[in-house]
Parts: C-alpha cells; structure tokens; sequence
C-alpha cells in the first residue's frame, strides 16, 4: 500500500509552496510570512480551528473527523530557516541575503499543510488531528514555547508525532528508533582570572593562556576517563579568547563549547567534573575559574508503543524493508524534545536522498518527498483513529 493516489496528485502543488517558503526565509520566531501563509491556508482548506500566535509565532489548525471520536493526534512541522548563505545554486534559491532553508523545514511545512488540504477535504477518520507550526526550532525553543503557552492542553493534545528529512537517506526510506533518538545540546562557558602582565616577566604573572590550554586537556579526560565506555557523550571546546598582543600575558581567558548527552546521570556528571576541573587547574595555578553551564534543548526520546506504531505507518507507505527501526541516534539537537516530554510520540528521520548535509550552503529539500511524507501524515492519522 504505497504513496496515497489523492496525496501524489497534489505532490506539484505542495512543491510549489515549499519553493515559495525557500524564497522567502524567515528566522527564529520572526516568520511572521511564513506563519501568515500557514495560517491563510488552512482557512482556506477549511480546518475546523486555526489559531496563530501560539509560542509567539506557532500556528495551530484544528480538523475533525467524519466521524466523532475521543482520540486527539497533534503532528508538528518547524518553520525557521539559518543565517547561511545560500549556495544551492538553484532556481527558487533564498531572496533574503544571509538566510536560507538549509534544513528543510520549508518542506516540512510544505508537506504537513498538503496533510491537512488531505485531511480537511477526506476526513475519513473518528477523531480530531491537531496540525502545529512552530517557530525557532534552531537554538531558539519555539517548540518549549509552544508547549509553555498550553498547546497540549489546550487543544487536548494526547499523542504528539514529528517528522525531519535526512540526507544520505534515500527518498522514501524511514528510519526511527524507541528511546533516545537526538542529544541533549548544552553549552558552557569558563572564565578563568590569573594575573596579567609582561611577556618577558612570567615569574611576575599568572598566565591565563597555559591555564586555559591545560583546562581544555584536562575537560577531554571526562569523555574519555569518567563517562561509562557503554554510554555517548560529548564535550567540545569551540572557542578560546585571551589576550591581544605578543607581549602581553593576559589578566584573563575565556573557554565556551558544547555538551552532548542522551541520559540526565551522564549530564550532570559532566557538568560537575566540568566544575572540578575547571576550579582544580586554575587553583593549581594560583587563579580563579568560573564555569557558567547552561541547559539547552532536552535529548530527543521517542516512547515505545507511539514509535512501533509510527513504524507501522511508515511502512504501510513505504514498505517495511524501507523502515529501520534500529536507527542509531545522532548527537544533534531538536526541540521537539519538549513536546515529548509534554505527551507520548515519536519522531521519524525521512530520507531525503544524497543532497549536501544540514546546514550546508549547497542543501536543498528533494520535494520527491513529498508524497511520501504527505503519504505518512495522513495514513497516521487514518490508522490512528479509523473511520471504519
Ligand atoms: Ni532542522
């Protein structure tokens, strides 16, 4: 039971959208055309409730079934694009300098409004299908935003299903896994404080710039020396700051970088050998340090009985030798992590063919995925929550 006929007759149309929200990329919670549009069209497609300015920016449609049912099923594109510039070279390339969809969220979009045109027009399930547009799920929590401003409840919400494109996947392959599918994203910052003064006089001086090098030796024994071997983790140190001349020990330095996790005991283990090695090291020194760890995004863990069912449908589109469900998990971040920590659900990675990787200038989405992900949406919605 392949790509959905009525969905694969609209595949030019839904193509058309996404290339008109590839041209006109908006970022963080400022997609104020793009939520607009959204918005416009599923008035249009004549969904029972349409609610924008959820999250700041996130837009909400709301479509019954045919046939009344106590089951409410919410499915969740992302809206934002990157500050890159774009070098895809393609026809309906970005018209915005410096932003581009370059990971496809146009075509998440695109595909979860062909979903509800599909939906709105059939309604051929018992039940009701909650469509959300959130806005800023690059490093901005639009997702949380969502969830903090009642999107759960509020509009019943009782299993929540998301959906990326993967490159290196081929188009019409699904790959998920139950547990922790994306990392945990931390970042951190170590101020370090010695004594500055002459480069010829290191005797009269603390100096920040071996302390610092020595802290970033000293944090790779974390992943290395304390985080079980069975276990994932990793510490990046991404940026050095010190000083400004070649004569000149600096009075102090500065560290940032990433933490990636999928378990909270591996987390805060990190975090506290992160203080320890920081303060140790600078007090072997004779200086101060200062570490300053912040929380991001949540790990990404998909719930069982929700990610074997989304397996089922992404089969019944694709076939099952074109569904792995033993995906390995990747470090990369995504705040859909909070609406499953809101409600059970999955995520599912969709292939999007051999096209340069995220976040790069060269990406683009392959809109020849389109019925397939149309396909998904709207047969999970039909399985869920049968009319019959
Ligand atoms: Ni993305």
């Amino acid at each position: 039971m392949p790509v959905l006929n009525s969905v694969a007759a609209l595949t030019e149309e839904i193509a058309a959208w996404r290339r008109d929200f590839h041209l006109h990329p908006e970022l963080d919670y400022d997609v104020h055309r793009t939520a607009g549009v959204v918005a416009e069209k599923l008035k249009a497609f004549g969904c029972d409730e349409v609610v924008a300015g959820i999250g700041r920016t996130g837009v909400v449609g709301v479509i019954r079934g045919r046939l009344p049912g106590d089951k409410v099923i919410g499915m969740r594109a992302d809206m934002d694009a990157l500050p890159i510039e774009e070098a895809s070279g393609k026809p309906w390339s970005s018209t915005v300098p410096g932003k581009m969809h370059a990971c496809g969220h146009d075509g998440h979009t695109a595909m979860l409004l062909g979903a509800a045109r599909y939906l709105a027009e059939t309604r051929n399930f018992a039940g009701t299908a909650v469509v959300i547009f959130q806005p800023a799920e690059e490093g901005g929590g639009g997702g949380k935003a969502m969830v903090e401003d009642g999107l759960m409840d509020r509009f019943g919400v009782q299993e929540v299903y998301g959906m990326h494109n993967m490159p290196g996947l081929p188009v019409g392959h699904f790959a998920t896994r139950t547990g922790p599918l994306m990392a945990a994203a931390d970042r951190f910052t170590i101020e370090i404080e010695g004594r500055g003064g002459h480069a010829a006089r290191p005797h009269d001086s603390i100096d920040t710039v071996v302390i610092a090098s020595q802290i970033v030796q000293a944090l790779q024994t974390i992943v290395a020396r304390n985080v079980d071997p069975l276990e994932c983790a990793v510490l990046s140190t991404t940026y050095m700051r010190a000083g400004d001349a070649f004569n000149v020990l600096p009075q102090t330095a500065e560290l940032r970088g990433t933490v990636r996790t999928f378990k909270p005991a591996v987390q805060d283990m990190i975090e506290r050998r992160m203080g320890e090695i920081a303060h140790g090291v600078a007090t072997m020194h004779g200086a101060t340090a200062r570490l300053v760890y912040v929380r991001g995004y949540p790990p990404t863990l998909n719930h069982a009985a929700q990610t074997a069912f989304a397996a089922q449908v992404a089969a019944s589109v694709s076939g099952a030798d074109a569904v792995n469900t033993e995906a390995a998990p990747v470090m990369g971040a995504e705040d859909f992590s909070y609406m499953l920590e809101a409600r059970p659900g999955a995520f599912v990675f969709v292939g999007n063919g051999a096209t340069a990787g995220l976040h790069h200038p060269a990406y683009d989405f392959d809109d020849s995925l389109i019925p397939v992900g149309v396909s998904y949406w709207a047969r999970l919605v039909e399985t869920a929550m049968p009319a019959a």
